[in-house]
């Protein structure tokens, strides 16, 4: 993005800044190829022992499963990701099979290594033009049900995927708010050797 404020202190791909959640969308449709190359570089993440908990449901704008994954929102959320081109629901699987193992175990980093398959998924879109924002504002006991998620799979959030459109369509207060945030100085929260409070 041309106006972005953020800098970083150290230097890094500038695709680490220019990725950012806005919440004007343009209602734009999305190929179904576009979303699996979003979902491709999520399946690319690290995972404790390879295990790849992460899974996804998704719905493209102007298909069946559209509206099913926005009533799933909350009324804040639906009232901008409405405009966004794909829904996505992200689950993972809460048991594996350890190497060497005969059964499985819960697992102890299924919503850790699936943070980083999100995290991945939001890049990939950022790169390739798009803005994917990600939402824990939505009804998970919901989700479950009508997506028929497994006992054994964690809802850990939802995501909308879209283009950016023009933040006049978004109420006053949300207007202010839609531009690349800041973050904490490093020095808050990295530390060499003991945790410093
Ligand atoms: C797991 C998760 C849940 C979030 N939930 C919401 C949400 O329900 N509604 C919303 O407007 N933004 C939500 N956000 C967006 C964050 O507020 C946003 O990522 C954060 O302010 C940092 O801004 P940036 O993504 O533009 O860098 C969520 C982000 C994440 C990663």
């Amino acid at each position: 993005m041309s106006s972005n404020p953020r800098i970083a202190d150290y230097p890094i791909d500038p695709n680490f800044i220019n990725r950012w959640s806005p919440r004007a969308y343009d209602g734009s449709d999305i190929s179904e190829e576009t979303v699996l190359t979003f979902l491709e570089a999520a399946r690319w993440a690290p995972s404790a022992y390879n295990a790849q908990p992460w899974r996804f449901v998704y719905a493209r704008r102007g298909t069946p499963a559209w509206q099913s994954l926005l009533g799933l929102l909350n009324e804040f959320n639906r009232s901008w990701a409405e405009k966004g081109s794909v829904l996505i629901v992200v689950l993972s699987k809460t048991m594996m099979l350890p190497p060497g193992a005969k059964e499985v175990v819960p697992s102890s980093t299924h919503s850790f290594d699936t943070g980083s398959a999100w995290g991945y998924l939001a890049l990939q879109a950022s790169i390739s033009g798009w803005h994917a924002h990600g939402m824990a504002g939505f009804d998970k006991e919901k989700a479950r049900v009508e997506l028929d998620v497994p006992p054994e799979y964690s809802v850990e959030a939802a995501i909308v995927i879209g283009k950016l459109g023009d933040k006049s369509s978004l109420p006053e207060g949300l207007q202010a708010r839609e531009l690349p945030s800041p973050r904490e100085p490093l020095s808050a929260l990295a530390f060499e050797g003991k945790f410093k409070a």
